[in-house]
């Protein structure tokens, strides 16, 4: 790495708290599906920021959204109306047909706003002590000390006590699990169709159409946690709309915004009146910036980009199948585990890949690919024979 390059990890160590275990990589600036360090050396990006630059880095259609807002107005607070905002709102509604939306910054913030309506739906029909929502090992739903709670690891429950009261965790895809943690204090059931921090484990099919049927019998609040899943990542729009259920709140964020700090959270008939003046808020949530690069974003994830996400899939399976140190491929869509042969370390393998020009994530055990959506069929070829490379050179 250059000067450059290592003066900036330096002056990071230095400053910058430790909470990152972070690869020996500055990057200085990227196209499409590729990233350069400050040699100029070209990586292949299968990160996208953790699932967020939805077309990868600075897509031109993406910029000149986000620049014409910046030029435009680049904050007003919710005191008022924005064009952006109302654009993206009636756009989500029409695509999901749920009934409203709420706007926030993070998917952790999405999620605090989906149990807070959840609680709020409950008190209000049934009165207090109908509180708990059921989550499932393995989940992740972010970093307060609320969506901690509602996370299904016990790696997170440390340090920070005392956590919130109100969470039951149950075996993914178990009915008979869930059948017993329901209670007259259930108030919500919480999932993601595909646990992405979690190892990239996709829930079985039958599971997801059951909790959406108890959710509906027992008048329980189907939650869908789409922060990783969602945007066009897993094929479809919103990964629930494969199953043909209907959740009641739907949170959504990484790459609604295409790569900016963004969220939505939205909400069916029976949530759609449940918060309202002075019960939830934000200064930043809906920003018009974030708004219209979410616009733009929405707009071009159509069925052409869809088909995309599912040849890319097929094409990532086909080129692996065979390959001796892949076990298994795990996921739906452009959200890709791969499980590595036994002894085969996956920060290693990560680390390995970078310094070939490839960036990958991890997740557990697995390596994880999220490239872009609409990466070509030619840059997801070079990135997967610099990754073969590297598993057939990894002892
Ligand atoms: C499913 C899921 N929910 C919530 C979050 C938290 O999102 P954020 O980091 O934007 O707060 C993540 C982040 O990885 C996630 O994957």
């Amino acid at each position: 790495m250059s000067n450059e390059g290592n003066e900036i990890i330096e002056l990071d160590k230095e400053n910058i708290l430790n909470t990152y275990k972070r690869f020996p990589l500055a990057i200085k600036e990227g196209k499409g599906s590729k990233f350069y360090d400050y040699d100029g050396k070209e990586y292949i990006d299968f990160s996208t920021g953790i699932g967020a630059n939805t077309f990868g880095a600075c897509d031109d259609l993406w910029v000149e959204a986000v620049c014409n807002q910046a030029k435009t107005v680049q904050h007003t607070s919710n005191l008022y109306y924005t064009k952006p905002q109302v654009e993206l709102a009636s756009m989500l509604v029409k695509r999901t047909n749920m009934k409203k939306v709420f706007f926030a910054n993070s998917g952790a913030e999405a999620n605090e706003c989906a149990i807070k309506a959840a609680r709020k739906y409950s008190y209000d029909k049934y009165g207090e002590g109908r509180n708990e929502v059921i989550t499932l090992v393995n989940s992740f739903h972010g970093r307060t000390v609320l969506t901690l709670s509602a996370t299904g690891q016990d790696v997170f429950h440390q340090w920070f006590y005392p956590f919130v009261d109100g969470f039951k965790h149950v075996i993914a895809s178990d009915i008979d699990d869930l059948n017993k943690a329901i209670s007259d204090k259930t108030c919500a059931i919480m999932i993601e169709t595909v646990q992405g921090e979690g190892g990239v484990v996709a829930l079985d099919s039958e599971y997801i159409k059951y909790i959406d049927k108890i959710c509906k019998e027992k008048d329980l609040v189907f939650i869908v946690d789409e922060v990783q899943t969602g945007n066009g990542r897993c094929g479809y729009l919103y990964s629930y709309m494969e199953y043909g259920v209907r959740p009641n709140i739907v949170s959504t964020a990484k790459g609604l915004a295409g790569g900016l700090p963004f969220a939505a959270i939205l909400f069916d008939e029976k949530l759609a009146n449940t918060l309202s003046y002075g019960q939830h808020g934000t200064t930043f949530g809906g920003n018009p910036v974030c708004a219209s690069a979410a616009v733009s974003v929405l707009k071009r994830i159509d069925d052409k980009l869809l088909a995309h996400v599912h040849e890319a899939r097929a094409f990532i399976e086909k080129k692996l199948s065979g390959v001796e140190e892949v076990i298994s491929i795990t996921g739906k869509g452009l959200m890709v585990g791969v499980e590595l042969k036994e002894g085969l370390k996956a920060t290693e393998i990560a680390n390995s890949c970078i310094e070939n020009g490839l960036i990958v994530l991890t997740a557990k055990t697995k390596i994880r690919f999220l490239p872009p959506l609409n990466i070509s069929l030619e840059d997801l070829n070079k990135g997967l024979d610099i990754f073969i490379k590297v598993l057939k050179e990894a002892k």
